[in-house]
Parts: structure tokens; C-alpha cells; sequence
């Protein structure tokens, strides 16, 4: 039996076909939609641009996940109600209900926070050498819209323990490229830029970027500051090609030594059996180099999703449907500012 999910919190569109159980999740099928191009000319996400390029996607997505399959192959209905994006979350949820209405199938509410998390407890391996994240486990989502810290001492119970103070990073990442006049989404534009630095090169006036709140003996993390210093240390003086690619490789060097040293701090005082860091950030190069440079081998268990689960998808939501389970009436409502617990 599978889980029909579909998610369209921000600026994609997307819908999956999940089955299997807590230990062993697998996805059937997965299709993403996004108008991140669309988006790139505004420099951001513009709500209402998402929405309607969202009802142009939803139904023709459903029908091509769906081709192949009966409806009574479909146990369950999952939908993410929230973080996100009002008119965006509308899209999805009133969908998710009517089919959830037709088919007389039980409707499953998804908190999208929860959902990067599930991400790693997708089985995407053919091999028997997947262990799902053992628990308690130390949880990080770091996406456009969040940078929390949470600790799971199962798939219920969840502790909010830390997160940002102000900018979240993927956020950051955004304004920092558009800072340097590289195009939305800036993430993989920041990470483009830096594949193409020359590893001597040095600008002329090159100053380092602060690394905020490291220092401090708590879990908190603050990413205005730093985008505040990339503009600082950049307005008004010109800058050629190489000079972008340098600062590109500064701001992501400081914001992966913040989350690194933030997790580390929250592993010392909690002592998971894994650490699971996820959401759209979680895909980038520099950061998943340096997680996986640091608790390979060793204990708590590191678990970042596959590149394809990392920004946001239909398959993480049929993962949390069966992580976390919460089943739903018809007068699910979209939840703009749901927190991670
Ligand atoms: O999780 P996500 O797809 O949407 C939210 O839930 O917010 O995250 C989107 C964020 C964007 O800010 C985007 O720039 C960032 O993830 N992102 C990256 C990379 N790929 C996407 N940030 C850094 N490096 C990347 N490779
Ligand atoms: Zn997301």
C-alpha cells in the first residue's frame, strides 16, 4: 500500500508515491516541479508568481504519478499544511482534501520542518546495508526559511533546542548572492561561483567575514550580521569575476563553520546516537564535505538526505506521513507559520 504526498509550500510543486515502515522507507516515485526560474528576474520568491504556476502544475504532476497505478493501490492522502507560504499551502492542502474526500481516504497533515528531517530516514540504497537514524538523535534544519536545532528522543517526542536569531541561512544565502550579483536561487549560484575560484587568488581588499556567535556558549546562530559584512565589505568598490568567486567562498566558508560549530556544541551536551541535518542548505557542497569530514567515523551516526530529497519534495512528505503519522479531518487549514515541534 502507498502514500500519495503532495507538497507546495514555497516555489515548488510536487507529488509522490511513498510506501514501507518507520525502519524501512522507500519511495516509488517522485516528480518536483519549481518556478525558481520564473523567480530568478525578482531576485526571490514572488507568492503570487508561485501560486499560479502551482495550479498550472498540481493536477497534470498527480495524473503522472499516479499513471500505472489504481486509486485502490492508495492507502493514505499526505499533505504539507505549513511552514510556508499562504497562497502556496492553499494549492496543496484543498487538493490533498477533495482527493482525500473522493477516494475516501484517510488525509494526513505534514509539518514541511518535519518533513526535511524525514528525508533521512528515506531508504534509497538497494543494498541491506541502510539503518534508519537511530534515535534519540539531534536534528538540524537548515532551508530558506529556517535554521533550528531540535532533539528527537523519538519519532514523537521533539524538543526545540536552538536555531536562528534572525536571517536563516538558505536566506542568507539569497541576499549574500544577490549581494554579489549572482542570480536566485543563491545557493547553487554561490556554490557554482565557488567551483570556478582560483584557490591562490586574493582581491585586493580582502577582508574576513565574521563568524557570528561561535564563540558563544549557546545554540543560537545569527545570519544577518554576516550578510550585513559581506555588504560592507563589497559596496562601493568594484569587483571583477574572481573577487565574486573569493567572497562566494568566504560567506560559505563562514556560514558552514557557524552550523559545524553549533552542531558539534549541541552533540556535546546531548550526546545523540544520530545526527541528521537536512533541508535545502543540506545540499551544499562545502557543508556536506565538512559534516561528513567530521562524524564519518565516528559516533552519533551522520545523516544528510540524497541531493534529490534535499530541497523541498513530495517524498519527504510521504516520508514524515509514515515517520509521524497524524491523521487529519477535512477542515486541515494551512498553517503560514508552523515552528519545527
Ligand atoms: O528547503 P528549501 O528547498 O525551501 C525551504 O523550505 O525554505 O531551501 C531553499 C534554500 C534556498 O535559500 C536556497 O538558496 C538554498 O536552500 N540552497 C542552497 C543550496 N541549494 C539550495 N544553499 C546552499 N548551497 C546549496 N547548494
Ligand atoms: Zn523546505
Amino acid at each position: 500500500m502507498m502514500i500519495l504526498a503532495i507538497e507546495s509550500s514555497c516555489d515548488e510543486t510536487s507529488v509522490a508515491l511513498v510506501s514501507g515502515n518507520t525502519k524501512d522507507i522507500r519511495v516509488i516515485k517522485n516528480l518536483v516541479s519549481s518556478s525558481a526560474e520564473l523567480q530568478a528576474k525578482y531576485g526571490g520568491v514572488v507568492p503570487e508568481i508561485a501560486a499560479r504556476e502551482q495550479i498550472k502544475a498540481i493536477m497534470p504532476l498527480i495524473e503522472m504519478v499516479l499513471d500505472g497505478y489504481k486509486k485502490d493501490e492508495i492507502e493514505k492522502i499526505a499533505v504539507a499544511y505549513g511552514p510556508g507560504l499562504m497562497g502556496s499551502l492553499l494549492i496543496g492542502v484543498e487538493t490533498a482534501k477533495a482527493i482525500s474526500w473522493a477516494w475516501d481516504k484517510p488525509l494526513i497533515g505534514v509539518n514541511h520542518l518535519v518533513a526535511h528531517i524525514a528525508a533521512c530516514f528515506i531508504n534509497d540504497k538497494e543494498d541491506s546495508e541502510w539503518v534508519a537514524p537511530k534515535f534519540p538523535a539531534l536534528g538540524m534544519v537548515i532551508s530558506g526559511g529556517h535554521t533550528d536545532l531540535v532533539l528527537m528522543e523519538n519519532e514523537n517526542e521533539w524538543r526545540w533546542i536552538g536555531g536562528t536569531r534572525d536571517d536563516a541561512i538558505g536566506e542568507a544565502f539569497d541576499k549574500a548572492a544577490n549581494i554579489l550579483g549572482l542570480p536566485y536561487p543563491g545557493g547553487p549560484s554561490i556554490q557554482r561561483a565557488i567551483e570556478e575560484l582560483d584557490p591562490i587568488y586574493l582581491p585586493q581588499n580582502h577582508v574576513k567575514l565574521p563568524r557570528p556567535m561561535i564563540r558563544d556558549n549557546n545554540l543560537e546562530l545569527s545570519f544577518s550580521g554576516l550578510k550585513a559584512a559581506l555588504n560592507k565589505a563589497t559596496l562601493g568598490v568594484s569587483i571583477g569575476r574572481m573577487d565574486v568567486c573569493w567572497w562566494a567562498n568566504e560567506f560559505n566558508r563562514a556560514a558552514c563553520e557557524v552550523i559545524l560549530s553549533k552542531l558539534e556544541r549541541a552533540n556535546e551536551i546531548y550526546h545523540p546516537e544520530s545526527i541528521i541535518v537536512a533541508g535545502g542548505v543540506s545540499a551544499n557542497r562545502m557543508i556536506r564535505e565538512s559534516l561528513i569530514g567530521k562524524y564519518s567515523d565516528t559516533s552519533p551516526r551522520l545523516f544528510i538526505p540524497n541531493l534529490k530529497y534535499c530541497g523541498d519534495n513530495a517524498a519527504m512528505i510521504g516520508a514524515a506521513a509514515i515517520l509521524r503519522p497524524s491523521l487529519v479531518s477535512f477542515d486541515l487549514a494551512p498553517d503560514p507559520s508552523l515552528g519545527v515541534v
